[in-house]
């Protein structure tokens, strides 16, 4: 071997080879998405794995996960995650039209792209819009609290990565007990005060009607809007299903364990059962003290019998 060719391999050893793939940021601190993500490394594909109640029929969805390759080789060295990491999920429709076969599903066009990016030690979640740099959703989303209580390595679900969970086992970063977690209901069952009076029933009204509508709801915080925002294409078909709504009955505040607050401020916790033509879907909705959603989750669902 050459002492040049030696020089260079020992440098590419060293290096934390990040250059090719650096997350760049926009002035207003969104990411310029990821183009070739698809040469990255392919980590699953998760068939389903959705986090909303979804409707019996409803279309099924492949979900890609791929992460950078500098990232890659750290994880396999040491069983963490660096700095500049980036995944990407790619969710897919899986589609029957033309198959050769008589069962089975295969993959066809993307539905939407979600990044898990981490940075400076932090972890965020970015969700991509065509053509526009990727945007940030905010720290009081869902995704956060799913990812942090559940995820088997640092925030991530490598229990769902086959080839990636034995190396963090044998490097001691994968957390077993929180992957069995998941099975759980997310929100503890809590006590219910039916004589409470609802804080919310117009306004949860107005944001049924607005998604019925595709219109972004309205009497929300701004916070509470963007991470609807995200995650609204992902169950608008769900809810589609579930036909027009007919009626919204209050079914009274969630007495949770600890007190909730949103910014230093108690929240409310309100439980409500939205009835459609083919369902009802029971919503939970988190108030603030000035009466906006602060937090709008889909907690459960049942179609109606045939
Ligand atoms: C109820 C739990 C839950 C919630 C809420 C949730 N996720 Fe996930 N997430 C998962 C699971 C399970 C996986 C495993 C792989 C898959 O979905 O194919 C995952 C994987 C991912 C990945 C791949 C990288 C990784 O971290 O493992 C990204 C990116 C992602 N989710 C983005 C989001 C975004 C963005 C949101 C909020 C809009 C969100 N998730 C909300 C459970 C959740």
């Amino acid at each position: 071997m050459t002492r040049i060719a030696a020089v260079i391999l020992s440098l590419a050893a060293t290096a934390p080879a990040f250059a090719a793939e650096d997350i760049s940021y926009t002035a207003d601190g969104r990411i310029n998405a990821p183009a070739e993500y698809r040469e990255w490394v392919f980590l699953s594909a998760g068939l389903d794995l959705n986090y909303a109640p979804a409707a019996p029929g409803a279309p099924s969805v492949f979900g890609n996960v791929f992460v950078n390759p500098a990232a890659y080789r750290i994880f396999k060295e040491t069983g963490r995650w660096p700095d500049k990491t980036i995944f990407v999920l790619e969710n897919r429709a899986a589609s029957t039209k033309g198959a050769l076969t008589k069962a089975g599903k295969f993959q066809a066009e993307v539905q939407g792209l979600e990044l898990h990016v981490k940075d400076k030690g932090d972890w965020a979640f970015y969700t991509v819009n065509a053509g526009a740099p990727a945007q940030k959703i905010p720290k009081t989303a869902d995704c956060y609290a799913c990812h942090q209580l559940h995820g088997t390595v640092d925030t991530t679900f490598v229990q769902y990565y086959p080839t990636l969970i034995a190396i963090a086992q044998g490097k001691g970063t994968y957390h077993e007990n929180k992957g069995e977690a998941l099975d759980k209901p997310r929100i503890e069952p809590a006590k219910i005060d039916p004589n409470a009076k609802p804080a919310s029933e117009a306004i949860l009204r107005a944001v049924l009607d607005d998604i019925a509508g595709h219109r972004p709801p309205a009497p929300m915080t701004p916070a509470a809007r963007a991470m609807f925002a995200a995650v609204l294409p992902r169950i608008q078909p769900t809810l589609e299903k579930f036909g027009v709504l007919q009626s919204v009955k209050y079914l009274g505040r969630v007495d949770p364990p600890q007190p909730l607050e949103y910014r230093g401020k108690p929240q409310k916790l309100d439980q409500y059962e939205a009835l459609y033509t083919n369902g009802t879907v029971v919503w939970r909705i988190f108030v603030q003290p000035d009466g906006q959603i602060g937090r709008l989750v889909p907690f459960a669902s049942t179609p109606k019998p045939k």
